[in-house]
């Protein structure tokens, strides 16, 4: 057994270590594996410690869920009165998470294990610090101070907004609020809260990654498959994070009717205000306008 306390202290003062030595996670193929960040979940801490109100838009199995549990489990550990509540769309999605904390304490030697005074699916009490990590759905969820709220795959929560006002008083004396999710239309709150902080006219500061930074989808053959299954519309949302939504149901189609590829090419840029948009994007963008405009 290496020197406990020294040990700890290491932890405590350096994440990637802790994650790099300590953290074993369970890949879908490959079954339980020791956890190496991605590049981008790398950035995402950074983003995390820094950050008061992080807003992003995920791509679908990035490993953002993980991620974020992994974090809360390293700040319950190693630092005091941490109180972190896990937002979930589903009862069962917020047991998973739950689950992910269990294994990460199963795969402890015992001398490394955090006593816990609290060990239940929905809540994790470390009595060392004095730290929780709780995980509910907005409705199970209730009123107690916050450090860390996380809330995931917002666009999919129901009446997020109303359940946002609630927490919003919870967190404004000092916590933090990141909010992760797929996009899933236009018009809801998620989509407008990215949008507004894109302009600047919320506290929300924006964290983006793309597919691409992850090494198993950074291939043709891979884009190719996931583009079919998903189709164009659950490509654009779920992978290349396009609030595609807006085409169909801002915007009337026949606003695209009659113009030139030249025009729509140009419209869509006006729609799309995100001015970094790349010109691959844009053809993209075209392709799925022309697509929607032919069903409808
Ligand atoms: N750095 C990594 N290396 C290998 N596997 C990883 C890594 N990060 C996450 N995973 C694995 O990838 C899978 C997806 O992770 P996770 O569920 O956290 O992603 P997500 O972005 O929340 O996905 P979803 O879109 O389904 O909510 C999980 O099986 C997880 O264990
Ligand atoms: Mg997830």
């Amino acid at each position: 057994m290496p020197n406990a306390l020294q040990e700890l202290l290491r932890c405590q003062e350096d994440f990637f270590y802790f994650v790099d030595k300590y953290i074993k996670i369970n890949h879908p193929a490959r079954g339980v594996i020791p956890f190496q960040l991605y590049d981008y979940q790398k950035r995402l801490f950074k983003f995390y410690q820094e950050e008061r109100y992080g807003i992003s838009i995920k791509f679908r199995q990035g490993g953002f869920t993980t991620f974020s549990v992994v974090y809360a489990l390293w700040l319950a550990m190693f630092h005091d009165n941490q109180k972190i509540l896990f937002l979930s769309k589903t009862d069962r999605e917020a047991v998973h998470m739950g689950n992910i904390v269990d294994l990460m304490l199963k795969m402890f030697e015992p001398w490394f294990s955090p006593k816990l005074e609290k060990n239940q699916e929905h809540i994790k009490v470390f009595s060392l610090t004095n730290s929780s990590i709780a995980f509910f759905t907005p409705d199970a969820a209730r009123g107690r101070s916050l450090t860390h709220l996380f809330i995931d795959e917002a666009a999919f929560i129901p009446h997020i907004e109303k359940h946002w006002k609630a927490l919003y008083p919870i967190v404004a004396s000092g916590g933090k609020v990141f909010v992760n999710s797929t996009v899933n239309g236009v018009g809801n709150w998620f989509e407008q809260t990215y949008h507004s902080a894109e302009k600047g006219e919320n506290n929300f500061k924006i964290f983006k990654s793309n597919y691409k930074e992850h090494p198993d989808y950074s291939n043709p053959e891979w884009v190719k498959k996931t583009r079919e299954a998903l189709g164009e519309k659950g490509w654009l949302q779920e992978v290349e994070g396009c609030f595609v939504g807006s085409l169909a149901i801002d915007y009337p189609l026949d606003v695209f009717k009659n113009l030139s590829n030249n025009e729509l090419v140009r419209k869509l840029w006006a729609i799309f205000p995100e001015k970094k948009l790349k010109v691959e994007q844009h053809q993209v963008l075209y392709e799925a306008s022309r697509r929607l405009y032919n069903q409808n």
